[in-house]
């Protein structure tokens, strides 16, 4: 079973864990032709697919996917998976359209990177992202992310790989 979090954020989002009432909503964010380019899986997904999905997902203890909220409403989205003794990939971050640029997803990352680090006190944490997705780049280089390899189009980036060693 997978252990409850509570909300935490910071003062400005709110992260809290994806329920099944969030499925409609953020698989109309994940299907959009501008976001789902950036996924590497980025075909249009189908809701019985997404909730075949969100079933595993329920069952599984290395996984916790959350629903960002600002002033009580939906905004964005983000996870933190693959969750091993040292290490765990964070991904998933999208912003709700018309939420984009105003800062959600920067602080939406700054809290999963806590959450990872002091929460489930994780030394190393990575990502992979597209090396076209500027934007995105961005977002994790002022979060502390570092390039460390690149093939194929994706860039991996971490986050203290030092103390990981
Ligand atoms: C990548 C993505 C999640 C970023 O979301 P966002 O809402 O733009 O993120 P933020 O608002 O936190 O930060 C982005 C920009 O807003 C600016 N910003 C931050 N706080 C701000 C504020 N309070 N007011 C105005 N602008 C602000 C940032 O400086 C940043 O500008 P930049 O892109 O010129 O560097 C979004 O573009 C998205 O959903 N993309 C599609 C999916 C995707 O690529 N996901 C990542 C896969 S690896």
């Amino acid at each position: 079973m997978k252990q409850h979090v509570a909300p935490f954020g910071d003062g400005t989002v709110v992260l809290r864990l994806v329920e099944e009432r969030d499925l409609e909503t953020i698989l109309a964010w994940r299907n959009r032709d501008d976001a789902r380019v950036w996924f590497k899986s980025s075909d249009k997904i189908a809701f019985d697919a997404h909730l075949a999905w969100y079933e595993r997902y329920r069952q599984k203890e290395d996984d916790f996917f959350f629903l960002v909220e600002a002033n009580g409403q939906p905004v964005g989205q983000c996870g933190i998976y693959d969750i091993d003794n040292g290490s765990a990939e964070v991904g998933r971050f999208l912003v709700a359209p018309e939420m984009a640029g105003k800062g959600y997803i920067g602080r939406s990352c700054a809290e999963i990177v806590r959450f990872g680090t002091q929460f489930l006190k994780l030394p190393y944490l990575f990502l992979e992202v597209m090396e076209k997705n500027t934007k995105a780049i961005r977002l994790y280089t002022r979060q502390g992310f570092v390039e460390e390899a690149r093939s194929g189009g994706l860039i991996r980036m971490g986050l203290g790989r030092d103390r990981a060693l």
